[in-house]
């Protein structure tokens, strides 16, 4: 093609080796790791994406390019915390069945949302139970009978799942609901933090029981069967976890995200040029929900002496440039390389099968420059 060979060294980026094919492997491990992942996820079942990370998502797309640089790339403002990364974890827990269940008792469930996802230093500023039901469970009496929802931390458990002797389960919370609605949201932020710093994560319990109502006779077993029944719609629970990757907010903070696509004008100069990437190209259509690809650019061009102030160029470069005009084959021109980048906001699926929303820096080519 021409081109000079410190422009093909220059070229030596990441994601552009990846969609060229080469070395695709060391390339690959390389970015994945840089994304935060051990290997390349493959969702054996893959969740439905929860509808709030969706919203986030969309929301953040929308916004213009502008508003996304600085302070925003470290918060979320949905939740007003700092964070640039959000998961939802799944439950992994089981129903406890110990026989005869307590009177009263319609569902008593372990729960456990498995924390080793995040990173050591990733600093958890959020963490939301989500507790979800198919349809709204409208009491059916009028007597005053209601819902009663607790939280109990896990206590050690003995073999046969139960609690061992002497050990009594710590309520987190405790909460009355004539109905029970599609979804019942839950802060948990201090507990998650307690997991990952002194106590261990023995996951919870949540136990739902129906009381009778003050001053009513107490329910028949009949009646009791079927107020419980009404908790048949229980879906599922998950935990909702933001976080901030603090090295990332600090890298951001330096730069500002310019704007649009480069200007397609025919020129040999260095510039930012077009590159889209397909997330499908490079086999990561599996693990990624969304984008199915954007707008990357690569820089390429030359720099050629006198470097003009449009080629962002630095005192060495100039300096680098001169006497390269004076020595072509001993001193290269200065390369053509990315000058600003902005973020972009990825939404995939981690090696543990979680549905994660994060904010990844330095994704998209704004302007290059000689350096
Ligand atoms: C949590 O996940 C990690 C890796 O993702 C795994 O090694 C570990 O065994 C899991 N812990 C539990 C209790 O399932
Ligand atoms: C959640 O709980 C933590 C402490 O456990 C508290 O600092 C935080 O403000 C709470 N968040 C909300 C939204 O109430
Ligand atoms: C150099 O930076 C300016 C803005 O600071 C930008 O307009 C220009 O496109 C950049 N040059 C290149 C080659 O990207």
């Amino acid at each position: 093609m021409g081109l000079l060979p410190s422009f093909r060294a220059c070229l030596a980026w990441a994601l552009l080796g990846l969609v060229l094919g080469t070395e695709l492997s060391l390339q690959e491990s390389l970015l994945l790791k840089s994304l935060g992942l051990s290997t390349k996820p493959s969702p054996k079942t893959p969740v439905p994406v929860p509808s709030v990370l969706w919203r986030i998502f969309q929301k953040r797309k929308m916004l213009p390019s502008t508003n996304k640089d600085l302070g925003d790339a470290c918060r979320v403002e949905e939740f007003n915390v700092p964070g640039n990364i959000i998961r939802v974890l799944t439950d992994q827990g089981h129903f406890i069945h110990n026989g005869q269940p307590p009177r009263l008792l319609c569902l008593q469930k372990r729960l456990y949302f498995n924390l080793s996802a995040l990173e050591e230093g990733e600093r958890l500023t959020m963490a939301q139970l989500e507790i979800k039901f198919s349809h709204n469970s409208y009491h059916p009496s009028s007597r005053g009978q209601v819902f009663e929802l607790r939280l109990y931390q896990a206590p050690q458990m003995s073999l046969r799942g139960m609690p061992s002797q002497g050990r009594a389960p710590k309520l987190l919370v405790e909460r009355s609901f004539a109905q029970l609605r599609k979804s019942l949201l839950f802060n948990l932020s201090g507990v998650a933090k307690d997991w990952r710093t002194y106590s261990r994560n023995l996951g919870l319990i949540l136990e739902i029981s129906v009381s009778g109502g003050e001053g009513a006779s107490a329910p028949t077993s009949r009646g009791l069967r079927s107020l419980c029944a009404s908790i048949d719609s229980f879906l599922d629970t998950s935990l909702l976890v933001v976080t901030l990757s603090q090295q990332q907010c600090e890298a951001s903070r330096r730069r500002r995200r310019s704007v649009h696509h480069p200007p397609v004008v025919p020129s040999n100069l260095c510039k930012p040029r077009r590159l889209y990437i397909s997330f499908s190209e490079v086999g990561w259509e599996n693990w990624i929900i969304a984008p199915q690809g954007y707008m990357a650019n690569y820089c390429l061009g030359e720099c050629p002496f006198p470097l003009t102030a449009e080629l962002n160029s630095t005192n060495h470069a100039i300096l680098q440039t001169m006497v390269h005009s004076l020595d072509p084959q001993g001193t290269p021109q200065p390369c053509c390389v990315p000058v600003r980048l902005s973020p972009i906001s990825i939404l995939y699926y981690d090696n543990s099968d979680n549905v994660v929303l994060r904010h990844y820096e330095d994704m998209v080519v704004d302007e290059c420059g000689c350096r």
